[in-house]
């Protein structure tokens, strides 16, 4: 972002006006109905200091091009759709305020990587759903319907808990390297949420699970990079999470 602070008159002081600056963003478009390639296009916004990169797109979509194409629903971190490259990490949009991303500089806006692109920063999700679908993500459970609800200690609760908070974002996935080179790896988003059954007390489909995650594209291929840890918003420890799967298939007490 290139800031320009615009003090606020005595007028706007004493009404309590947020001071706004200019920023600059570097939006990667891609059309492909009529580009060959992807290219980048400059815009710039007036922001105020509680801005998130969010809502520079916003007022970029509404007030100079409408044609810009970005996926976001909820604004508030919930809904995951908004995961995009920013000054080359990954992040959510709607989470991340501009005076945090080097407000001296044009902010870059990518789309994330590693998945194929349809328009502007959309990506076609469906690969990294189709391997979120493969490890089962549901409660598997053999015998009779219980006729009360399932007991879980505290401690078994504190086993999984921290995988129970993905939003499945993507930006885990998408910001790891083997993901990037071999598209058929299952990725740490399938493998955290596979984690979040595998560890429940009250789930039977560990042993398939693991099974599946035992493939030659499963958690094997993990080189323990941490990238996906530094991305995820909601501060999922992601590679502690894999790596007790590695655990759990080496040790098979599961
Ligand atoms: Fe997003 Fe974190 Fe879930 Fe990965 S583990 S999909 S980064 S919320
Ligand atoms: Fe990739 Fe994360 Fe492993 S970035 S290599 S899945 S630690
Ligand atoms: Fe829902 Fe950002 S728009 S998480």
């Amino acid at each position: 972002m290139t800031a320009t602070a615009t003090q606020p008159s005595s007028d706007e002081q004493k009404a309590g006006a947020v001071p706004t600056f200019t920023v600059t963003l570097k939006v990667q478009r891609y059309n492909p109905e009529v580009d060959e390639a992807p290219h980048f296009e400059t815009y710039e916004v007036t922001a105020h200091a509680t801005d998130r990169v969010l809502d520079a797109l916003h007022q970029i979509k509404w007030e100079q091009d409408g044609s810009l194409t970005f996926r976001r629903s909820c604004a508030h971190g919930v809904c995951g759709s908004d995961a995009m490259r920013i000054n080359g990490k990954n992040r959510l949009a709607c989470k991340t305020l501009i005076k945090d991303v080097n407000p001296d500089k044009p902010i870059t806006v990518e789309p994330i990587k590693g998945l194929p692109l349809e328009k502007d920063l959309v990506v076609d999700m469906e690969p990294f759903f189709d391997a979120y679908r493969e490890i089962q993500p549901f409660l598997i459970t053999n015998g009779h319907e219980p006729t009360r609800e399932r007991i879980q200690s505290q401690a078994d609760r504190d086993r999984f808990d921290d995988t129970t908070k993905c939003i499945l974002c993507a930006a885990c996935t998408t910001s790891c390297p083997v993901f990037w080179n071999d598209g058929q790896y299952f990725g740490p988003a399938a493998i955290v949420n596979a984690h979040r059954f595998i560890f429940d007390s009250r789930d039977d489909g560990g042993s398939q699970r693991l099974e599946i995650l035992n493939d030659k594209e499963g958690v094997w291929r993990c080189r323990t990079t941490f990238n996906c840890t530094d991305a995820c918003p909601r501060g999922i420890q992601v590679t502690k999470a894999i790596q007790e799967v590695k655990r759990a298939l080496l040790t098979s007490r599961f």
